[in-house]
């Protein structure tokens, strides 16, 4: 019970560092790239980071499916990556697409140590996607969305590459200093041509399902 509680405790200390460093970063990181730098990974994957996005669970809300393409935009270090690639097995493919060469580098270093073979991280922007149209069955950012400058288009990119009917799943996290609000999800992704299937309020944030119509 009592290491339950200094358990819990630690949490909570450690989440209220990581927002008071976000609010922090939000007030200085706009000098640069809008990009999550490369020397920010560690907020990527570690233990608190296990507990706000539980692997499984996360993954079961994105709707990736055994056989399925699925795209991750952004990927960062992989932190879903080789588990997505486990999950659409032998038969199904993930293409990872981040923006920074550093954390491509990391993934497919991370990827190859897991054993992981089905899984394809590239260097590209989701502004203009190396992909096909209609090519997709699931597209899924999380945290990613308020870092693109123009998210209009990188949504009429997500739905060209789509299939029609393919899921596109928006996962928004605090503190991530670029948060975006559920409402603007919605709208945006309305505008882009996609229907809304599913809301899934989780701790510190959401899931957003929409279909390709
Ligand atoms: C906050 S990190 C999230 C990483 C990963 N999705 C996760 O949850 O661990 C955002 C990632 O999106 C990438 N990114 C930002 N803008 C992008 C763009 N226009 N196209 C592709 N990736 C982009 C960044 O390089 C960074 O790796």
């Amino acid at each position: 019970m009592r290491a339950l509680f200094l358990f819990l405790r630690f949490v909570v200390v450690a989440w209220a560092v990581v927002a008071t460093w976000c609010l922090y970063a939000l007030t200085q990181r706009y000098k640069s790239s809008r990009a999550c730098p490369y020397s920010w990974r560690w907020i990527l994957d570690n233990l608190g980071r296990r507990v706000v996005h539980p692997l499984p669970q996360t993954i079961d809300s994105f709707r990736v499916d055994r056989g399925h393409t699925v795209l991750e935009v952004g990927p960062g270090v992989g932190y879903f990556s080789g588990e997505v690639a486990r999950r659409v097995g032998p038969e199904g493919r993930v293409v990872c697409v981040d923006i920074q060469p550093e954390m491509i580098g990391a993934l497919r270093q991370r990827l190859l140590r897991e054993g992981v073979t089905n899984a394809s991280p590239m260097v590209g922007d989701a502004l203009g996607l190396p992909l096909a149209e209609g090519s997709v069955d699931c597209a899924f950012l999380v945290t990613v969305l308020g870092e693109v400058p123009d998210r209009a288009k990188a949504l009429a990119e997500l739905r060209r590459v789509l299939k029609p009917g393919g899921i596109l799943s928006i996962t928004e996290s605090m503190p991530d200093p670029d948060y975006q609000f559920p409402d603007v999800v919605r709208d945006l992704c309305h505008a882009s041509g996609f229907q809304l299937l599913e809301h899934r309020r989780r701790l510190f944030g959401f899931t957003m399902n929409f279909a390709a119509t």
